[in-house]
């Protein structure tokens, strides 16, 4: 398949040996929960209408954003058929079949730690606190390929600022779903579970920050991360959380899923560096999917409003 020739960086290389070791029962594991998502099928059709939220649904009133780049936009189909999901599949193949029945609605959000209106929201109040905006970013995976996608959603401060943070707050931790009746992947030790990323308060802040909920002008399809999901386009993909149920304001920096598994692969900071090679690869090139010849990655994925959140700090030891 074409997508996964452009890819010269194996799932496997993400990773630690260690833990892909565990693969195999892995796989055993989505066997089982292949068979448990197609039953899963009668469960979402009897929810009442206002509970499901259709594939491909439009969403209305999509700003366009000063933020997007003009590059090519990468395929649909190749974004949606090639994602990183733990919770479903260490495959990049895997997540859009496995999730397909994924349930996304009612889905909540609890909102709490150093917050002064600590809460917990439905999915559906938050989609309504900003009018949605298209933001065309380029989204670069540790791994080496890298995408452009329209991704739909508004800055993550809108809904911060709602929260009211204490001042004592310092960082912001996302937690994702943690329901291994869904998620087959859940049920294979390959990562800490549940998954949990976090930015320091500042980073959550910066405009460019996305909390999203859509992609190409659709409802975010569930292999992407349905239905709320970040974006954090000058950090490597893996700072962007999929399925948030929980979004918690801390002062101390948390710990988040990659820099636990790997603590020498993966920093807290992860911001795009062609300078700072991985342990077992560089950083200073990438394929962006469809494409043959790799390009220059830049720092901060090309993102260079973001460089002053970083000054005085020495990104190699702070990656
Ligand atoms: N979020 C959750 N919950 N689970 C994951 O496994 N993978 C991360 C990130 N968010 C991951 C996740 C990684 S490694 C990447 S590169 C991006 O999602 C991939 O996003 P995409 O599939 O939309 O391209």
């Amino acid at each position: 398949m074409l997508i996964k020739k452009a890819a010269d960086i194996l799932a496997s290389e993400i990773t630690p040996k260690s833990l892909y070791m565990n693969r195999r029962a892995f796989l055993a594991g989505t066997a089982i929960a292949g068979a448990v998502a197609v039953a899963g099928v009668g469960v979402q059709e009897m929810a009442s209408p206002s509970e499901v939220v259709q594939a491909n649904a439009k969403i209305d009133g999509i700003r366009k954003s000063s933020f997007s780049t003009t590059e090519k936009i990468t395929p649909y189909k190749d974004v949606t058929n090639y994602n990183n999901y733990y919770e479903f599949s260490t495959d990049k193949e895997g997540p859009a079949e496995l999730a397909k029945n994924f349930k996304t609605r009612p889905w909540t959000v609890t909102i709490d730690g150093l917050v002064k209106k600590k809460q917990v929201l439905d999915v559906d109040t938050i989609l309504k606190m900003a009018a949605p905006e298209e933001r065309i970013y380029r989204h670069r995976c540790v791994e080496g390929w890298s995408i452009v996608v329209p991704w739909v959603g508004f800055s993550l401060s809108e809904l911060i600022k709602r929260a009211e943070p204490l001042p004592k707050a310092r960082y912001v931790e996302f937690t994702t779903l943690n329901d291994p009746q869904q998620m087959p992947g859940l049920r294979v030790p390959v990562l800490d579970w549940p998954y949990v990323e976090g930015l320091r308060m500042d980073e959550a802040m910066h405009p460019l920050a996305l909390l999203c909920f859509g992609m190409y002008g659709e409802v975010l399809p569930n292999q992407d991360g349905a239905p709320l999901r970040i974006v954090v386009p000058w950090k490597y993909g893996f700072k962007s959380a999929k399925a948030i149920v929980r979004i918690r304001f801390t002062e101390e920096q948390p710990i988040n899923t990659w820099n636990k598994a790997a603590p020498s692969e993966y920093g807290f900071y992860s911001n795009v560096n062609p300078n700072v090679d991985h342990p077992r690869w560089s950083q200073a090139k990438e394929r962006r999917l469809g494409e043959f010849f790799k390009r220059p990655t830049l720092m901060f994925n090309g993102y260079d409003q973001v460089a002053s959140l970083y000054s005085g700090m020495d990104l190699k030891k702070y990656f």
